[in-house]
């Protein structure tokens, strides 16, 4: 079949790789209609992100359809429409029942091989999955396919990002980092009842969506967004900052716009060694920080019928619909921010 694979730094091949086939009794294949690029792939492509192997296959969101099933699969059938999670999960294991599925006791993360071991991802024709009974998610009826999509990642860590911030009307919030995320944590917040939030980045169109969205654009290219927010906050602070970065200019930002007694939910994946703020730096602010990987299986399950329920379209960060073949150059446009890009999503 053919898949993006990893290369080095950003070096990406579109190229014929093994087909994958059922390893354990519990996996199933599925054909790739849908799979997108994710701003945590850049963390891999940029090399900040170290130790993949090269040759891995890309990529951890997909929807597709079940073509293989192992015997031991119960729950799926050749034919169904299925989307997943970032992560596999066992559905049985402690973390799993207490909902935190990305920390499952047999979990992997799609597009992760080191050393050998580990999970090829999805930006490919077909994808091999694990654990798929408790996986893997049948698409509902009346939703578009890119709507569910979007659900197996960057909605559901939207979600989680505003919950662990505490979102409530009434509160007043910041967004660190317009893209695909963090117009989804905006998204988010605004359904978790947030009147006011300001979004802070410098890329004018994904500014331009955090405002269609309900929010206030703080640009951070012409002003000094920390002043800015201390100011509209009358000195006090946000009640919570979402950070939906991972570099430390964000976590520095955070921790300066967040008001004392406030939480700081960050979903950026990090890759320094170090907080920018000390252990008595946060003492001192009383702050509480939240952060981690979103356990998107256990949020899809409420978040795919709330979809259809209040008619949510995250159509508008859908930036680029681009053949897997182009999957090279969606990493190009996407990295470098090109051509207004946001979301771009590959099909087959
Ligand atoms: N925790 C999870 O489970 C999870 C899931 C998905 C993505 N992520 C992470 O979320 C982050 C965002 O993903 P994305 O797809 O939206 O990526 P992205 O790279 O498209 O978006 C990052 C945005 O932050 C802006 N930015 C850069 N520095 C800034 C600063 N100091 N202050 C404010 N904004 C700044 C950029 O202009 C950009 O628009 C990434 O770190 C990604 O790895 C985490
Ligand atoms: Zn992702
Ligand atoms: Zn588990």
């Amino acid at each position: 079949m053919k898949a993006i694979t990893f290369q080095g730094k950003e070096k990406l091949s579109f190229e014929t790789v093994t087909d994958p086939s059922i390893i354990q009794p519990t996996d199933v294949i599925v054909k790739v209609v849908l799979t997108a690029i994710c701003g945590s792939d850049l963390h891999v492509y940029r090399e900040h992100e170290k130790g993949l192997d090269y040759g891995t296959v890309m990529g951890h969101e997909f929807f597709g359809e079940v073509v293989e099933i192992g015997s031991a699969v119960t729950g799926l059938k050749k034919g169904d429409r299925v989307v997943s999670p970032f992560t596999t999960s066992c559905g049985v294991c402690y973390f799993c029942k207490i909902g935190l599925t990305c920390r499952c006791q047999q979990g992997q993360l799609y597009g992760w091989v080191e050393h050998g071991h580990g999970l090829h991802g999805a930006q490919a024709e077909y994808v091999r999955v694990p654990l798929a009974d408790s996986t893997l998610v049948k698409s509902p009826e009346g939703l578009s396919e890119e709507q569910v999509l979007l659900t197996g990642d960057i909605f559901s860590t939207g979600y989680f990002c505003a919950e662990n911030a505490g979102v409530r009307p009434g509160g007043r919030y910041v967004v660190l980092g317009c893209g695909p995320v963090g117009l989804m944590a905006i998204l988010a917040a605004k359904i978790q009842g947030a009147d006011e939030i300001w979004a802070v980045d410098s890329v004018p169109e994904r500014m331009a969506i955090a405002q269609r969205y309900g929010a206030v654009a703080v640009d951070l290219s012409k002003t000094d967004a920390k002043q800015f927010i201390l100011e509209q906050t009358n000195g006090i602070g946000a009640d919570a900052v979402m950070e939906v970065v991972g570099n430390p200019s964000a976590q520095q930002l955070a921790f300066d716009v967040v008001r004392p007694g406030g939480i700081i939910s960050s979903v950026g994946v990090h890759t320094a060694n170090n907080f920018t703020f000390s252990p008595v730096d946060a003492y001192n602010k009383n702050i509480t920080y939240k952060t981690g990987r979103c356990p998107a299986r256990h949020y899809m399950s409420k978040l795919l019928p709330l979809l259809g329920d209040q008619q949510i379209d995250l159509s508008a960060i859908i930036s680029h619909r681009l053949p897997l073949a182009q999957g090279v150059e969606g990493y190009r446009i996407f990295d470098q921010k090109l051509d207004k890009s946001l979301k771009i999503i590959l099909h087959n």
